[in-house]
C-alpha cells in the first residue's frame, strides 16, 4: 500500500517535480522499476537506472560484492545489457514507472558517453540523465571525473547531445578538490550534482593473503562513507551550488531518516539510497515517513526550507 503524498515533502529538483526527495541510487535497484515488486514506487521521488554503457558488459568475476563492518564493498564493473537492448526492453517500463526515472550513463570514451546519453535523451522517456564519471570498478570509470579538464571534455560533449532531459553529474567522494570539480560541472551545464559515488577501497583475506574482491579493489558504500559525504555536500553547497542555484543529490550511507535529514541540512535538495536497499528494500518508505515527521516538527511548510540550514 502506498504511504500517500505528504505535501511537506514535495520537491523540485532541477525543475523536475518529485513527490518527495528520496531517490533509489544507480546500480542498487535493478534496471528501472524492479523495486515495484517490493513497494509502490509512487512512495518515493525517483529511481535511477543501472549505469548503461554502449556495449553489453558482463562486469567483473565474483566475488564482486562483500559486506564490511560498516557497509559494502563492490566491484560489479558496470555489468549491464548495453544501450540498444536497454532501450528496447526497458523503455516501456520507464514509461509505466510511478516514480520519476533518471537514466544513468557510463562509458570508456567521450564517444561512448555521447552515444549512450544521446540515445537515452532521444527516447524522450528520461526526465534526467546522470553522467557517471566516478565508477571505481572499471579501468576507465574514473578517468573523466579525475580532474577538471577531463571533466570539461566529457561534459561539454554530453551537454551537446542532451536536449530533452536535465543533466545530472555524479562525482566521486575522493576528489582532491570537490569544489573545483563541482564548479566545473556547473560551468559545463550540469543541472544537478550527485554527491557521491562509492569510495575506492580494498579488503584482504588474511588466510589466503589475497584481496577479497576478484578485481582487487572496489568501492565502499554505506554508513562508513556517510560523514564524508555530509562534509562534501556541505562544502560544495556553501561554496558553489547554492549561489549557482544548482541542486545537490546527497548520496552515501543513508540508512535512516536522520541520515537523510543530515544531508538536507548540509545542502542536499534530494537524497539517494543504495546500500540500504540491500539491508531492507523497503527502507526508503521509512525514510520518507521520518522526513515528513521531521519537517513537520521543524515547523516548515516545505522540506526545501531546510536545505542547507545547518546552524554554524
Ligand atoms: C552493488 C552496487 C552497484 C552500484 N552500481 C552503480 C552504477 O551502476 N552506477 C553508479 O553511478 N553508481 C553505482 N553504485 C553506487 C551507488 O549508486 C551510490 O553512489 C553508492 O553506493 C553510495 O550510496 P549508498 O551508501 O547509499 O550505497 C553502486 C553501488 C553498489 C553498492
Amino acid at each position: 500500500m502506498s504511504v500517500g503524498v505528504p505535501q511537506l515533502l514535495l520537491t523540485k529538483l532541477a525543475g523536475i517535480d518529485l513527490r518527495n526527495p528520496v531517490i533509489a541510487a544507480a546500480g542498487t535497484c535493478g534496471y528501472v522499476d524492479e523495486l515495484a515488486d517490493i513497494f509502490d514506487l509512487s512512495d518515493i521521488g525517483a529511481v535511477t537506472t543501472k549505469s548503461i554503457t554502449r556495449e553489453v558488459r558482463e562486469g567483473n568475476a565474483p566475488w564482486r560484492i562483500i559486506p564490511t563492518r560498516s557497509g559494502m564493498l563492490n566491484a560489479i564493473g558496470l555489468a549491464n545489457k548495453g544501450i540498444d537492448r536497454f532501450l528496447f526492453e526497458e523503455v516501456p517500463r520507464v514509461r509505466g514507472c510511478k516514480a520519476v526515472v533518471i537514466g544513468s550513463v557510463a562509458g570508456h570514451t567521450i564517444d561512448d558517453y555521447v552515444a549512450v546519453a544521446g540515445a537515452m535523451d532521444a527516447s524522450q522517456e528520461f526526465r534526467a540523465i546522470e553522467v557517471n564519471v566516478s565508477c571505481p570498478n572499471t579501468s576507465t570509470g574514473r578517468h573523466f571525473g579525475a580532474d577538471p579538464s577531463t571533466l570539461r571534455e566529457v561534459l561539454t560533449a554530453v551537454r551537446g547531445a542532451v536536449s530533452h532531459a536535465k543533466l545530472f553529474v555524479k562525482l566521486a567522494p575522493d576528489m582532491a578538490d570537490p569544489i573545483a570539480m563541482s564548479a566545473m560541472a556547473i560551468e559545463c551545464g550540469a543541472n544537478a550534482l550527485v554527491l557521491c559515488n562509492t569510495m575506492p577501497a580494498m579488503a584482504i583475506d588474511v588466510h589466503t593473503r589475497k584481496p577479497r574482491l576478484s578485481r582487487g579493489k572496489g568501492g565502499l558504500s554505506g554508513p562508513a562513507v556517510h560523514p564524508i559525504v555530509v562534509r562534501i555536500v556541505h562544502d560544495v553547497y556553501a561554496a558553489v551550488a547554492r549561489d549557482a542555484g544548482v541542486p545537490i543529490i546527497g548520496l552515501g550511507g543513508v540508512m535512516s531518516w536522520e541520515d537523510a535529514a543530515e544531508l538536507i541540512l548540509a545542502g542536499a535538495t534530494a537524497v539517494g539510497m543504495g546500500t540500504a536497499l540491500f539491508v531492507d528494500p523497503k527502507s526508503p518508505r521509512r525514510v520518507v515517513r521520518g522526513l515528513d515527521k521531521w519537517a513537520c516538527d521543524q515547523g516548515v511548510t516545505q522540506i526545501s526550507q531546510l536545505v542547507g540550514q545547518v546552524v554554524s
